[in-house]
Formats: structure tokens, sequence, C-alpha cells
């Protein structure tokens, strides 16, 4: 297999990376790809930054054994707990993160005052902090945080227009928007799935906003400046994907999955038991 061909490895806690996933392959349909969801461990957002390190370095050796090109960890707080570490790690290997797009945000707010929704391990971590310090002009800009480790397994379970789900965004997101924000930043690839909800609850008062198309082109970029993009075009008229989660029956995953993914794609959906 040419080098160009090999595939791009997309890893999340769990289903949550889908919404990074199908950015990717809309960017870039001539790739492969293998996804691993672990929501077997997912929520990563209570554990230790420790905790979710190992976890992470866990699954990136297994993709790459696989024969990966480059690995997108589709997870805010993978990402924060270590992308630095995998870097280095893997020096040879192009490794894309993820964070909250708070610039965008603060530009476009009217209120200068915005909302960032991410876990608690990604509120833990020093990526945040870096992403507020360097985009939310300090004296112009509120930054509000927003944090749940009960918003997960909604999505993980299909149930993001659940009457529980939908509690449960009101509670965390009510306050936020009583204290003037106008826009609310994604900060977790999971949260993407909640748009509708958030939109029934929400509809006029909050824009929100995800780093799932920035991550695309972030990767596109990257793979071109290690001439690893796959150019053979029309070779492959849809895109094969091998989705691999673990921990959940094979049933209720790919209905779960199903729902996710775009039907314009041909997906192979694979459930593997770690
Ligand atoms: N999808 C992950 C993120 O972007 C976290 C979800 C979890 O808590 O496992 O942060």
């Amino acid at each position: 297999m040419k080098q160009t061909e090999r595939p791009i490895a997309v890893f999340d806690s769990g289903v949550g990376g889908i919404s990074v996933l199908r950015e990717l392959v809309r960017l870039m349909p001539n790739e492969n790809y293998i996804f691993f969801g672990d929501s077997k461990n997912a929520p990563y957002g209570g554990k230790s930054l420790e905790e979710v390190r190992k976890l992470t370095e866990c699954h990136v050796r297994h993709l790459l054994s696989e024969g990966a090109k480059a690995v997108v960890i589709a997870c805010n707080t993978a990402t924060s707990a270590d992308v630095s570490i995998l870097r280095k790690e893997y020096p040879d290997v192009p490794v894309v993160g993820i964070e909250p797009a708070l610039k965008p945000a603060v530009l476009q707010s009217k209120s200068k005052v915005v909302a960032v929704l991410a876990t608690p391990a990604t509120f833990r971590g020093k990526l945040i902090q870096d992403v507020v310090q360097n985009f939310a002009l300090p004296a112009q800009v509120s930054v509000l945080a927003a944090t749940s480790l009960a918003l997960v397994p909604f999505v993980e379970h299909g149930q993001q227009l659940s009457a529980e789900c939908l509690t449960v965004l009101h509670d965390i997101l009510n306050p936020v928007v009583t204290q003037g924000a106008d826009y609310l930043v994604l900060g977790c690839t999971h949260y993407p799935f909640l748009k509708d909800a958030i939109q029934v609850l929400f509809a006029d008062q909050l824009t929100l906003i995800d780093s799932g198309f920035a991550v695309a082109r972030q990767t596109a970029r990257i793979l071109i400046k290690h001439e690893l993009l796959c150019e053979e075009q029309c070779k492959r008229p849809h895109v094969q994907l091998n989705c691999y989660v673990s921990g959940q029956n094979a049933e209720t995953l790919r209905s779960v999955v199903a729902r996710l993914i775009d039907p314009a794609f041909t997906w192979d959906i694979q459930n593997i038991a770690m």
C-alpha cells in the first residue's frame, strides 16, 4: 500500500469524535479512515489527566499499529491531557488535536460574553487556560465556563432529545444565558450532537460554534505539508470507514452511530470488545 493510502486514525473517548470524523470525510473524501471511540471507558471528562493520558496512549498505539499515517485526537479532553506528549513520543507521525473554538466566538459575539461548554477534565487542563488567554481579549470579553459530566452519556446512548437531557442542558446553560452569553463554544466533540436539543431550549439566545471543520482543515494542511494527502481522485466513489467502538452491545451501537453519521458516504461499522 502506498504511504498516502494508509488510513487517518481518528480517536475519541466515545462516539462524539464522529462529529469531527464527518468533517474530515467531507473535506477529504479520498482518504481512508479508522475511527476508535472508547465508549467502554467514556466519559473521560470525570477522570484524572493521568488516567486520560494512559487510555489515550494505549489506543493511539493500537491505531498506529494498524498502519495509520496520521492521528487526529478528536477529543478536547484527551488533547488537553496528552497531545504534546504524543507529539514527543511519535515525532514522525502528524498528530492533530482539538481545542475549543473560542477565537471565532469572541470575534463575533455582540454581548462580549461567551460561554464555553466542556468537560471537567478539559477545564482542569492547561490548554483551555492558554486558549482563553490567547483569544479572549481579557479586558473586553467575559468567558463563562459551563460543565457537566451528565451530557456525554446521553449522546453515547442516543438520548439527546430526551426530557432528562433537556433538563440537564437547561440547568447548565440557563445561568450563562442569564449572564448575557450570546455565543456558546462547544468544547467537547460529543456536544455538536446536542445542537438540536440546545436549539429547542435557547434557539434565539445562543449561537453555537464547534471546532470540527477547523480540525479537518488543519489535518488537510498537515497532510499536504508531509506529502501524505491521498490524491487518487475518483478511485473510490464512497468512503469506507472502519468504526471501532468498544463497550456497548453491537446493536445499540449500530443504531446510535447510524443516526450520527452522514448517509451520503458508505460506512463500515464494526464493534470490538477491548
Ligand atoms: N468527546 C470528549 C471531548 O471532546 C469528551 C467526552 C468524555 O467526557 O468522554 O472532550
